[in-house]
This record gives C-alpha cells, structure tokens and sequence, in this order.
C-alpha cells in the first residue's frame, strides 16, 4: 500500500455526511450534522446520552432515512434504504450487542446473511471448505486472536466475541466499520486487544467511526473526534490539538464549541 494511500486527506472521504436531519416525533436526534470520514482514518463519535451517536450511526447503516441531508460514499451521493445497501456500498456496522450466533461456530457466523455455496448437479449446498479458508485469511489478515475456527461462539471470552463480530465486519471489500462501544464490557487486556484490531483496519486503509463513552481509548487509538450535543455537532477536533478537559467540556456543554468546518 502506498503512503498516498493510507493518507487521511488523500481524495474523497469515504464518507461524507452533510447538514443531515432526523427527527423522532418532536424529538431532533440530529439537525444539521456534517462529518466526513477518510481513509485510513479512525474517527471518534462522542457525546452524551441522548446526543443522537446511535441515530447517526444508523443512518449510515441503512437503519434509518435522514429527514433532510445527504450522505455521499467516496464523494458520490447515496440513499441507503436498508442494511444491504449500506454492506453494498462496503459500509459495516459492528452493532453494541454483536448479534452473534452463540450456538454456531466461529466461521458460520463470520458467513451469517453470506454464506458461500456451490452447485452439486441442481443442488447449490454450502461450500464449507471455502468458508472455513476465506475465514482463516480474514482472521490472520486482521490479526483477530481466536482460539479455534470450530469453537462455538457462547464459549468465546468478550474479546474473542468481539473478535468474530469485526472480523464478519472486514475483508469483504469493506471501506468502512462503524462500531458503536466495542469495549464497553471487557476487560482491560481484552480492550487492550480489540483497540489494537482497530488501530490495525485503519493501517490496512479502512475508514473507522468509532463511538465511545472511554476518552481514554478515544485518545489512544483515534485521528479525529467529533462532538455531539443534543443532535447537534458541538465541535470537531483532531485528537494532537486538543485534550480530555476540552473534549469533556465541548460534550456537557461547559465549552460552547463551534460548528465544525469539515
Ligand atoms: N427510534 C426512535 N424513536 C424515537 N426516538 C428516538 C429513536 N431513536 C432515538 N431517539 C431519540 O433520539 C435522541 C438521540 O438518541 P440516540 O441517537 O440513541 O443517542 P445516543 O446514541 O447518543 O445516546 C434521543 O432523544 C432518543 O430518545
Ligand atoms: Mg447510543
């Protein structure tokens, strides 16, 4: 890969999300929110509860249509209608709750809604051999750290978990994973581990979105921050000129912020 490449400025961003709107009822989840993430890039998402990260996410996602706003993929501008389109657009979401399958193994839930057959006369039955090797290449690919590809995925740790769950995110010409507190429930070796993963898919030139309560992660592993306050974006930072008091205060509102430029 060359530098160029891996450059967070080079070309369009991945995505662009420009002056978007979504309202619930009377409620304005996001009004006028415009981020933009680049390759190569990991991002933070941060605000307080109720701050509209999810509703964004979401929208991303193929979950929810914006009221109001565009959302461009590599500068072209994009409806997405349903969680297909986005995985069409090589844009995953890593969602809080993992929605794995415990009672499968490892490869059938990296393979759930993709599932790889071939044809036996007019049958088309499941090509296990090649879901098992397209697997193994994902996870040395990534450097995702499971014990074994048969394992059930109830008798994974947290991390492990979380392992499977990016991994079925990755390596299917994805441009983008979005990832909405991927270590909210493990452990310090074990947080230590995925925020490593993640460090490592924007190495590869994936652009990441990472919504996270922990600022210290945010400062350890993102580029970039941006700040949300009751749907609104408060402020955008890059992660060298700012610090955890700023960003603190930009979040509860003790600092006004800005609207951001980008
Ligand atoms: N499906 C929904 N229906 C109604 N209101 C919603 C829905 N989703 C989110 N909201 C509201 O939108 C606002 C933003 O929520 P959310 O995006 O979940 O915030 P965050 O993820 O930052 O905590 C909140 O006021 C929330 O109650
Ligand atoms: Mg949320």
């Amino acid at each position: 890969m060359t530098a160029e490449a891996t450059s967070a400025e080079s070309g369009p961003a991945v995505l662009a999300l420009v002056e978007v709107g979504k309202h619930f009822g009377g409620v304005s989840a996001l009004q006028g929110v415009s981020i933009e993430v680049h390759r190569g890039e990991v991002v933070a998402l941060v605000g307080d509860n109720g701050a509209g990260k999810s509703t964004l996410l979401r929208c991303v996602a193929g979950a929810h249509l914006p009221d109001v706003g565009s959302i461009e993929v590599d500068g072209r501008p994009v409806v997405i209608r349903h969680p297909s389109e986005a995985r069409a657009l090589g844009i995953e979401a890593v969602h809080q709750d993992l929605a794995l399958a415990d009672h499968l193994d490892v490869v059938a839930n990296m393979f759930l809604g993709r599932e790889i057959s071939r044809r036996i006369g007019p049958f088309g039955v499941l090509d296990n051999r090649a879901m098992r090797a397209k697997a193994n290449e994902i996870i040395s690919e990534f450097g995702i750290k499971i014990p074994s590809l048969r394992a059930r995925v109830r008798h994974l740790s947290g991390g492990q978990r979380q392992g499977v769950a990016i991994g079925r995110a990755v390596g299917w010409g994805t441009k983008l994973v979005m990832m909405d507190e991927p270590t909210a429930a493990l452990g310090v070796r074990e947080t230590a581990r995925v925020q490593e993963l993640i460090k490592s898919l924007a190495g590869k030139g994936l652009a990441v979105l990472l919504v996270s309560h922990n600022l210290d992660q945010v400062f350890e592993i993102c580029d970039r921050v941006y700040v949300l306050r009751r749907g609104r974006l408060a402020a955008e930072r890059k992660i060298a000129n700012t610090t955890k008091e700023e960003v603190v205060g930009l979040i509860t509102g003790a600092f006004a912020g800005e609207a951001a430029t980008t």
